[in-house]
């Protein structure tokens, strides 16, 4: 069951239905989950499917993609399942804009996930507006994070979440927890309509370090929430510290929550592969 003390929503970070029944048993709940083009390549019948040298054509691939996420929201009822949408770095807002409105019917409480791209932010201010949730992935600075908030301004709470990627900054030896850090702070001057969602979560410590901060939402890979269950679902103290000497701390910014996301220099060279790397593994699934 959920522990008392638990500020923090945990979500399930995979592709595979199978983890959602299974991981649900073990902790008693999940409060969501998230997906994502590599997440669903490595899900076991597209992994199987794709093995047996059978790809899928354009509109199969969608197909398989709503039914996992129809498997995984109907074992999660009135929680969210984040749904990512296939965009390159030059998709045309109205092309994010169909697959977002096609993919948000699929199940109740979608999250749609965006990548921080200039058409991203565009299509997710008209699609906040029009009631959608969203879920804008891909996020490492401090800019993109104020970018977010600006055009989501007015949206409900519970309706945007933004992912920031905690190991692939650590990847490029930036403290990716101290991001987390600085994002939350950053958000105290804010009305709290953005949830903070941290994802790339690579290990136990990582996982652990977002529950001492109270980011609103971390997605875990089932094999850190299994180590959580053997540890009797430890809560960190004050007394835990979480530490990464060798990576780079950045200072908190001085971002004006109130400036037009237009106005924000919202590049990163991270979010710039990240979005390749996503291309890359839902394209390998094609015909
Ligand atoms: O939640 C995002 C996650 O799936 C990406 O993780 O390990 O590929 O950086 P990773």
């Amino acid at each position: 069951m959920r522990p008392d003390s638990l500020k923090t929503k945990i979500f399930l970070d995979s592709g595979d239905p199978q983890e959602t029944k299974e991981f649900l048993k073990l902790l008693g709940f999940l409060d969501g989950q998230t997906t994502n083009p590599s997440l669903f390549a490595k899900s076991p019948e597209v992994k199987q499917r794709i093995e047996g040298g059978d790809k899928f054509s354009k509109e199969e691939i969608y197909i398989e993609y709503k039914k996992i996420i129809s498997n995984i929201a109907e074992l999660l009822p009135g929680k969210s399942v984040s749904i990512e949408v296939y965009a390159t770095e030059e998709t045309p807002v109205s092309e994010i804009l169909d697959q977002a409105r096609e993919m948000n019917i699929w199940v109740k409480n979608a999250h749609i996930k965006l990548p921080l791209t200039i058409s991203g932010l565009e299509a997710g201010e008209i699609l906040v507006g029009e009631g959608v949730n969203i879920n804008m992935t891909l996020i490492f600075n401090q800019a993109q994070a104020g970018a977010v908030y600006s055009a989501t301004r007015g949206s409900e709470k519970g309706q945007v979440f933004l992912s920031p990627f905690v190991g692939r900054l650590d990847d490029i030896g930036v403290d990716g927890i101290n991001y987390i850090k600085n994002v939350l702070d950053l958000y105290k001057n804010g009305d709290g309509h953005v949830e903070v969602l941290a994802a790339s979560i690579r290990s136990y410590e990582h996982f652990l370090a977002c529950l001492k901060l109270q980011a609103d939402i971390v997605t875990v890979p089932g094999k850190i929430l299994y180590q959580w269950s053997e540890d009797n679902f430890f809560i960190p103290d004050e007394k835990w510290e979480y530490r990464a000497d060798s990576l780079e701390k950045k200072s908190l910014e001085d971002i004006d929550l109130d400036r037009d996301w237009r106005e924000f220099d919202i590049r990163d060279e991270l979010t710039k592969k990240g979005i390749e790397k996503f291309v890359i593994d839902w394209n390998n699934l094609l015909k």
